[in-house]
């Protein structure tokens, strides 16, 4: 193979798309949020589901603020009587998971 200063430059170009391209797919594997491949419905069935029943009926009230009751999820509101709602913030819930967790609990009602 004969090589030239051409065949040298499509190369380059060549592989500069390649990476381009390369740093576009990290780029846009990076910017999804934390919530977007959260599984709500099982982290419900995990942490929630004890306190809050199967279709989410019980201890909440849907009509709430959800900036409220993201604060609520993150760290825990104390009831009337015991049992209290747990902190989950420690617990590795971030506040669009928690808004994830809210709008999966809507669903269920
Ligand atoms: C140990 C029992 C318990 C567990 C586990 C629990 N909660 Fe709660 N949760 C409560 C209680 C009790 C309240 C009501 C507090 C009150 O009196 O306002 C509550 C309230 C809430 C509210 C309403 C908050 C507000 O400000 O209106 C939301 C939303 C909520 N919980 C979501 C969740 C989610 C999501 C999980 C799982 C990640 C969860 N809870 C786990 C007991 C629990």
């Amino acid at each position: 193979m004969k090589i030239t200063i051409n065949g040298l430059m499509k190369l380059g170009v060549a592989f500069a798309g390649v990476m381009l391209a390369a740093s576009f797919v990290v780029v846009s594997v990076r910017a999804r949020s934390s919530a977007d491949d959260f599984d709500a419905a099982g982290t419900y069935k995990a942490k929630c589901f004890a306190c809050h029943g199967a279709k989410a009926e019980k201890k909440w009230d849907s009509t709430h603020p959800e900036d409220q009751m993201v604060q609520s999820i993150l760290n825990g509101k104390k009831a009337e009587k015991p049992p209290n709602m747990p902190a989950f913030a420690d617990k590795g819930i971030d506040s669009g998971q928690a808004k994830a967790l809210i709008a999966y609990m809507k669903s269920i009602m």
